[in-house]
């Protein structure tokens, strides 16, 4: 009995493996053709309205892009993407999704004007008087994310480089229960504007 389980193990591990590999080829003609337009061909968009999609998680951009095709994240102005992938099949998300990822990240600038100081702060330890975490622990110390494979959270999205407006936008768009993401929900809905202006600022120029 011993000797058949051995092969019926390694068989498993085989067909893991030989999952197949997003194709980047595709992936870029789509990000060309359909997402450009808004989050830019290489996915550093430089208008705030559309975020920075370079070096995110793929499993994120995935879930969000089927969110928004699906009707499920109506924040922002994602009515406008909506129309614009109801085409792509699952697999066309996923070699998108893979080329975006790919991409090196560019950040923006830290704003010198609103207090960089209570930015800082907020993401790196967070406000315990008002019971808001530190941003770090979750989106990693340089903003970089954490992908958590294998737990029920597609990933931790990357935020460093994101625009500030666009960042200010979710967090109180998740504060109105706008945007699903159970853990932001309650986070958001313990900070001020000016928390969240701040903390936003201070993760434009992060990187
Ligand atoms: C007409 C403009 C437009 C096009 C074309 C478009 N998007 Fe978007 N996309 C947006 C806007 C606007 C948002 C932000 C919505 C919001 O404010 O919540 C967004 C959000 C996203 C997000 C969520 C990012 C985040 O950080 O949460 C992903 C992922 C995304 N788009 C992927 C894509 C992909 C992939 C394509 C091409 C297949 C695409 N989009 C095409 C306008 C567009
Ligand atoms: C306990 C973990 C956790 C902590 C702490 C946390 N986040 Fe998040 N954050 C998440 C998860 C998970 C998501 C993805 C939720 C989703 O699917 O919408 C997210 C999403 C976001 C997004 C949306 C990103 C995008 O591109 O769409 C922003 C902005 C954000 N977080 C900002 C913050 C800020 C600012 C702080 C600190 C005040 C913070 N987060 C603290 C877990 C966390």
């Amino acid at each position: 009995m011993k000797r058949l389980m051995v092969p019926a193990l390694w068989l498993l591990g085989a067909t893991a493996v030989a999952a197949p590999a997003a194709d980047l080829v595709k992936g870029k003609q789509i990000a060309e053709t359909v997402c450009a337009a808004c989050h830019a061909a290489d996915g550093n968009s430089s208008i705030a309205a559309y975020p920075r999609l370079a070096g995110q998680h793929p499993a994120f951009i995935y879930k969000q892009t089927k969110d928004i095709k699906e009707g499920k994240r109506t924040t922002g102005s994602a009515a406008a993407m909506m129309p614009m992938v109801q085409g792509l099949s699952d697999d066309d998300i996923r070699n998108v999704a893979a080329f975006y990822a790919k991409q090196p990240p560019r950040s923006g600038e830290t704003n010198p004007k609103p207090d960089p100081k209570l930015g800082a702060k907020i993401f790196r330890g967070g406000l315990p008087e008002k019971k808001i975490p530190a941003c770090m622990a979750c989106h990693s110390p340089n903003g970089a994310g954490i992908p958590a494979a294998g737990t029920a959270v597609t990933a931790y999205p990357r935020l460093s480089g994101q625009h500030a407006d666009y960042v200010v936008t979710q967090l109180k768009a998740y504060a109105a229960d706008q945007r699903t993401g159970n853990m932001m929900r309650d986070i958001a809905k313990r900070m001020s504007e000016e928390d969240m202006k701040a903390v936003a600022n201070f993760i434009q120029g992060l990187h």
